[in-house]
């Protein structure tokens, strides 16, 4: 029997991750979990193992900080049965940058570029090395522009959409049949906006998705070879709309209708 493939999912103990996981586990891949809340992806990790039949890792890591970047990422070089790596961890923040602390900025940085620029690097090491397997970054359809009290949000899931692109261009040319895949949604349902301390309801309910409507958006993407997936038929339109607009017009348009909120770049 062939070994079954290995998905490894950063900010696998809630929302999307846990999501990811369960779709994943679902098609049949044996998962390692990585995030800070061992208890909640211990759970979730029995709860697939009795359902699914696949053998549920853990590694309770906060990749914020190098030294647990250092061991995801033997990990991920390693592990000979490497098919998916998703880079999910992420956080959002509001309050003007420079009105906020300077310590959640840089946390901010740290996981969403670094940790990602390492374990993907790690990872793909490994599945170009075999010829088969795929990266997926969760970025943001707010990487595809700017607002105030998001700043580094904004720009840190832009590079994500960004370094993701470049990647699938070097495999193109390397002729690899390793793919990547920019994930960009807009409001999903998951724990991200408690720990933001944001009020859902400031938001139409028709641009909420399931966190499972966007991971399923992804993993058929992902099948196609699609690099850059938007999830729903309202967000394609938003960035559609945020690409034809040039930039001093959409920073003209937030000058007229933002107003600002207090500041708080926040994570658990
Ligand atoms: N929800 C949305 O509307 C939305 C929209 C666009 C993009 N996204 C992106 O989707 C991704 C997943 O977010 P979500 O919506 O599923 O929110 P969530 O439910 O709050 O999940 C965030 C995950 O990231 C993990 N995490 C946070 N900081 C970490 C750290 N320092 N080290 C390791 N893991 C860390 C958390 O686990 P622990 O706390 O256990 O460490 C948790 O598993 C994020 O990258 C987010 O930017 C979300």
């Amino acid at each position: 029997m062939p070994e079954r493939q290995l998905a490894a999912i950063t900010g696998g103990s809630s929302g999307i991750g846990a999501s990811f996981a369960r779709k994943l586990a679902q098609r049949g891949y044996d998962l390692l979990l990585i995030a800070r809340r061992e208890d909640r992806m211990r759970s979730l990790a029995r709860e697939l193992a009795d359902a699914h039949h696949v053998i549920v890792d853990t590694m309770a890591a906060d990749l914020s900080l190098d030294a647990d970047i250092d061991r995801v990422a033997d990990r991920l070089g390693s592990a000979a049965n490497l098919g998916l790596l998703v880079n999910n961890a992420g956080f959002g923040s509001h309050g003007f940058f420079f009105e906020t602390g300077v310590a959640g900025q840089d946390k901010m940085h740290r996981l969403h570029v670094l940790a990602t620029m390492r374990l993907s690097h790690a990872a793909l090491s490994n599945l170009v090395a075999r010829g088969a397997g795929g990266v997926i970054n969760v970025a943001s359809v707010a990487g595809f522009g700017q607002a105030p009290s998001n700043v580094s949000y904004c720009a840190t899931k832009a590079w994500m959409i960004s370094f993701t692109e470049g990647l699938s261009i070097e495999l193109m040319v390397k002729g690899s049949p390793v793919k990547v895949q920019a994930l960009c949604p807009g409001f999903t349902l998951s724990e991200f906006h408690d720990v933001l301390g944001m009020d859902r309801s400031a938001i139409p309910s028709s641009l909420w998705m399931p966190a499972d409507f966007v991971v399923e958006d992804s993993l058929r993407a992902l099948d196609k070879g699609q690099v850059v997936c938007v999830p729903g038929w309202r967000y394609k339109l938003i960035v559609r709309g945020m690409k034809m607009i040039p930039r001093s017009i959409a920073a003209a348009m937030t000058r007229r209708f933002r107003k600002p909120k207090a500041a708080q770049a926040t994570s658990r």
